[in-house]
């Protein structure tokens, strides 16, 4: 068993490719915690500036008890830095301390750091073992499950990488006391849409903890992150690759990708763009008679409560819509230049469906600032 005796186990089922999240405080300390982990010689842990005073040591410590060298790599901090050139200074790093193919990258950070890692270590020597472990909730509740890995691109979000699973999922809450306000809010948004896509008696819930969520209360955050998981390993376990079903998961991301790649990396947290896509997307739904306006109220006064934004922002003042379709057309969801949209088809159903560019014009003149 991974970790501490408290901790607690989502597995996610992938034949040969399988792995456990283990969820608990206190696991960044716990050797237990990274026994799924190959015990090769090297060990590269990837962190960002921030994180990496905070945690790294620690999680050093733990791992030189696995792994004799213990090297570790801060990349500058932000979503702006989701780049080929922060991508390169994983592989100046590995290349240059002469990292073997059983050098282990363990991802310290948030869905930042856990993507890039994840992709730097399905590149290397064509493929080396990482271990994810999330400091955002929105890493822990998402990003650092179920193996997608990648970098932006100026002219579209994560448009660059690959599928490639960790070998295990280490989500230590205690580290999440730390987390800035407005990143737990972020983190929130992609909690709320696990609800109308999956699991409408977990909308309930997040509805009735979303204060403690906010505060910080390590029961509620536990089972945020527990149930998210689950949902999110349910959903991977059927789909890895996305050839259907994962795409549901994405629910709010084409509007939140579009602003985030509009607005420029960075000024929009992941989380918050996604928060207005949501808005965005039930709105969609609701034009086409899946959904009716009490569920859009609903869901918009959740992320409103959660603390995110619940409208888009003016990407051109000339023509707002046609600048979104423009964004939105750089999706890996299109078809033949034909945008695919996540929508809610009943509460707790998702479906991915092409709409009429004038409705979805619509949509975006009603719910940007
Ligand atoms: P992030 O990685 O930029 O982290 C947010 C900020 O919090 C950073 O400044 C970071 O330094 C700081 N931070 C992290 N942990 C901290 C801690 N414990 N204490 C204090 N500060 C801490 O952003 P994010 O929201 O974690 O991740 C967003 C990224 O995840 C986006 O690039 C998005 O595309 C990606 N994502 C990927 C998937 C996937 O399936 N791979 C899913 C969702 C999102
Ligand atoms: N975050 C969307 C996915 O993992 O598919």
């Amino acid at each position: 068993m991974n970790g501490s005796s408290s901790a607690q186990q989502v597995h996610i089922a992938l034949g040969e490719r399988s792995y456990d999240i283990a969820i608990g405080a206190g696991l960044l300390d716990d050797p237990a915690s990274f026994d799924a982990a190959r015990a090769g010689t090297q060990a590269l842990i990837v962190t960002d500036a921030t994180v990496g005073p905070l945690y790294a040591e620690r999680l050093a410590r733990v791992l030189a008890r696995r792994h004799p060298q213990v090297r570790q790599l801060a990349l500058p901090d932000g979503e702006q830095h989701k780049s080929w050139e922060s991508l390169n200074l994983v592989f100046d790093e590995l290349l240059g301390s002469g990292a073997d193919r059983k050098t282990t990258l363990y991802a310290l950070g948030g869905g930042v750091v856990g993507d890039m890692t994840g992709f730097a270590a399905a590149c290397y020597m064509r493929g080396v073992p990482f271990v994810q472990v999330p400091t955002t909730l929105l890493a822990q509740v998402d990003s650092s499950v179920g193996g997608k890995t990648a970098i932006n691109h100026p002219l579209g979000k994560n448009m660059i990488g690959a599928f490639y699973q960790p070998l295990a999922v280490v989500c230590d809450l205690d580290v999440l006391k730390t987390l800035p306000p407005r990143e737990l809010s972020a983190g929130l948004a992609e909690v709320i849409k696990y609800g109308p896509i999956a699991d409408m008696d977990f909308l309930d819930w997040i509805e009735t903890h979303v204060d403690a969520l906010r505060a910080c209360d390590p029961a509620a955050l536990a089972q945020a992150v527990k149930r998210s998981c689950e949902i999110k390993a349910e959903v991977v376990g059927q789909d890895e690759r996305e050839s259907g079903l994962r795409a549901i998961l994405n629910f709010g991301h084409t509007f939140g990708h579009a602003i985030e790649a509009g607005m420029g990396y960075g000024a929009w947290l992941h989380g918050e763009a996604v928060g207005a896509g949501m808005v965005m997307a039930a709105e969609l739904s609701r034009e086409l008679g899946l959904v009716d306006a009490g569920f859009v109220q609903r869901l918009t006064a959740l992320i409103e409560r959660a603390g995110l934004p619940t409208r888009g922002p003016v990407l051109d003042a000339q023509d707002n819509a046609g600048r979104y379709l423009q964004l939105m057309r750089i999706d890996k969801k299109a078809e033949g230049g034909e945008i695919r949209f996540v929508l809610i088809d009943g509460p707790g159903r998702a479906v991915v469906r092409a709409v009429p560019d004038a409705l979805v014009r619509q949509v975006i003149d009603r719910c940007c600032a």
